[in-house]
């Protein structure tokens, strides 16, 4: 039966105000979870070392939006005996983020205040890897790269990759995401492009077969440590799309619709950090900050309406608009962007135009030779390109004095 609290003190939820009773009354009575929540925050505001028990008792509540606010209200009693040994059993809990309160609450003094988050090495500045990404990541330092960018290859969807299983292929793509994250800033921002991609059938008797990447590579991204921030789906124009409805528009039968595709999903990630954005912004001066101020060209939703653009050095190149956006909303001025599967470099020229650094690595030398050949004829572009094979990256590490355990220069 709901206990019934006066209207006085229910306009009274969330303050330190509100008296101690009113607020018992509504978290013994069926009140709603943002009611409830209020009360235990009236409980918590009023710093009362005799009301721990209360609040020891609602931190342990089933809704763990009552239990954070609980737990919110005992932080400020943590040299209390009880209150510390309680939050130390709140480690392991199985809500993420009471976790998450816990771990930030008891951790040491962050060491990041003393790292120069806005550089990089310099000799990781503008510069192309020819390689395997998973091999070459080996030697970039730890905490080096500001933002990525990237589209990985389409499985076995275009001619310049093969896989022998779809596990195989997931299995690549996890290892080097793993990786990039010890190479990432802290805190910074991971953008994957990417789309279901289908594999036409072996013979009449069979069925081609329509693969989902973005979201089997999320949950192995969620599993290997990125925090996810945001999905963003890029839309081209219809007529862009592979021809997939021509038979159903035909015999209209229930069972057969295959709509065009005509979106990727750029899935945001950020490497997880116990700092808040807050922490990133400050890390940069008022100039940089004022000259990386983003202009009026962004989308306000999440649906990003851009022309996809062919090329006739590869078959999967990213608009340049699409990246500029990317660099825009994620990174400051002179910041080094990398793009792990480059392709024709399309990030590249989209990182100089826009005042950042770029870091790119492409296994195949046909597209490494075409990027140098881009990127070097156009005199716009002031910022010569090193280009190296990952040996010879490999000894520019070693003459650096550099392991892929130092933090960034
Ligand atoms: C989808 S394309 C990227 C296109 C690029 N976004 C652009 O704008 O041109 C993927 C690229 O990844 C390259 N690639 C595939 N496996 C790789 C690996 N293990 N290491 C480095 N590059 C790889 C392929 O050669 C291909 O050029």
């Amino acid at each position: 039966m709901k206990q019934m609290v006066h209207d006085k003190f229910i306009n009274l939820l969330g303050k330190s105000s509100c008296p101690t009773e009113a607020c018992l009354a509504v978290l013994e009575g069926e009140y709603t979870t943002s009611q409830m929540k209020e009360a235990v925050s009236s409980i918590g505001r009023k710093r009362d070392a005799n009301n721990i028990p209360i609040l020891l008792k609602y931190a342990k509540h089933f809704n763990p939006e009552v239990s954070m606010q609980a737990i919110r209200g005992l932080l400020v009693f943590k040299t209390d005996n009880r209150v510390s040994e309680f939050l130390t059993s709140l480690v392991e809990h199985p809500n993420e983020m009471i976790r998450d309160i816990i771990h930030k609450e008891t951790r040491g003094p962050s060491n990041q205040e003393n790292r120069d988050h806005s550089t990089c090495p310099e000799f990781l500045k503008n510069t192309l890897v020819q390689g395997d990404t998973l091999h070459i990541l080996d030697y970039v330092p730890k905490d080096s790269i500001h933002l990525t960018f990237t589209s990985p290859p389409y499985y076995n969807a275009r001619e310049y990759s093969t896989y022998s299983s779809y596990s195989e292929y997931l299995d690549l793509l996890e290892a080097t995401f793993k990786k990039l994250i010890h190479v990432t800033k802290e805190g910074r921002f991971f953008v994957l492009s990417t789309s279901p991609v289908i594999i036409p059938r072996a013979g009449r008797k069979y069925s081609s077969r329509r693969y989902p990447v973005p979201f089997d590579i999320h949950a192995r991204l969620m599993e290997i440590g990125w925090e996810f921030i945001d999905d963003i789906v890029w839309v081209k124009p219809e007529k862009s799309a592979k021809n997939r409805i021509s038979n159903f528009n035909t015999h209209r039968k229930p069972l057969t619709y295959k709509p065009n595709s005509c979106t990727e999903y750029l899935m945001v990630y950020r490497k997880k950090s116990h700092n808040l954005l807050d922490w990133n912004l400050k890390q940069y001066n008022e100039e940089i900050t004022a000259q990386s101020l983003v202009d009026d060209s962004f989308s306000r939703s999440n649906v990003w309406q851009i022309a996809p653009r062919s090329s006739k050095v590869h078959s999967a190149v990213f608009p340049i608009e699409l990246c500029r956006q990317v660099i825009k909303l994620y990174s400051f001025k002179n910041d080094l962007v990398f793009d792990p599967f480059a392709g024709s470099g399309t990030l590249a020229v989209a990182a100089i135009e826009l005042d950042r650094h770029y870091f790119m690595t492409e296994k195949c030398e046909q597209y490494v030779d075409a990027i140098s050949e881009r990127l070097s004829s156009n005199s716009l572009f002031p910022k010569s390109l090193r280009r190296y094979n990952t040996n010879e990256f490999k000894q520019k590490i070693s003459v650096n004095g550099i392991s892929n355990n130092d933090g960034a220069s």
